[in-house]
């Protein structure tokens, strides 16, 4: 008899990057649950580094739809969240980056737990500045991703991993 993975090893295991989305709409209380999760991210010295910009009105969407060769994507989901580092709130370059990465993944592992899918959109950075300019927000916000979220099409989706003793460098 094989023991079940703990929910945190599913949801890490089971969540694709998800980019067809259906028109069910996504309510204000899973997107704030999302959020929740995302901060609740490690960050250095808990400086909690991240805000969030969410867009629901479907032409502010369609609007950031064109800052990205994905804009299918954009178009297709529920809601937008744009992750953003505070520049002001930043301590450390490095360690600031790596927070708002966990914080990202925390989102999207728990848009995964809630039954949605979401995927992580890196390419539309060369267009920050405008993002920023549609958002009305100045240059102290720093685009870090935008997410695209819906209730998924479908689950076919696949992917595929290195195997570990490729990753492993050494063990002592
Ligand atoms: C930093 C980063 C940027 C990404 N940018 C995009 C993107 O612009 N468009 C897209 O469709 N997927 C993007 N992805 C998703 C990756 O393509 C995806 O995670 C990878 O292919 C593995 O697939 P999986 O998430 O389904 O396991 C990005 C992921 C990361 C971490």
């Amino acid at each position: 008899m094989s023991i079940p993975n703990p929910p945190v090893l599913d949801a890490i295991y089971n969540r694709r990057s998800i980019r067809e989305f259906t028109d069910m709409p996504i309510t204000p209380d899973t997107v704030a649950e999302i959020i929740k999760a995302g901060g609740w991210a490690p960050s250095g010295l808990n400086n909690q580094p991240w805000r969030f910009v969410i867009v629901r009105d479907k032409n502010v969407r369609e609007d950031l739809a064109k800052f990205t060769k994905y804009s299918q994507i954009i178009n297709e989901s529920q809601i937008c969240i744009a992750v953003y580092l505070d520049k002001r709130v930043m301590y450390n370059d490095v360690k600031d980056h790596q927070a708002a990465g966990a914080c990202i993944q925390n989102m999207l592992l728990a848009t995964e737990a809630l039954g949605l899918g979401a995927v992580w959109l890196g390419q539309i950075l060369i267009n920050k500045d405008q993002v920023n300019q549609l958002f009305g927000l100045d240059s102290n916000y720093d685009l870090m991703a935008v997410l695209a979220l819906g209730h998924p099409k479908h689950r076919k989706q696949k992917s595929q991993r290195k195997e570990i003793n490729e990753l492993i460098l050494n063990e002592f």
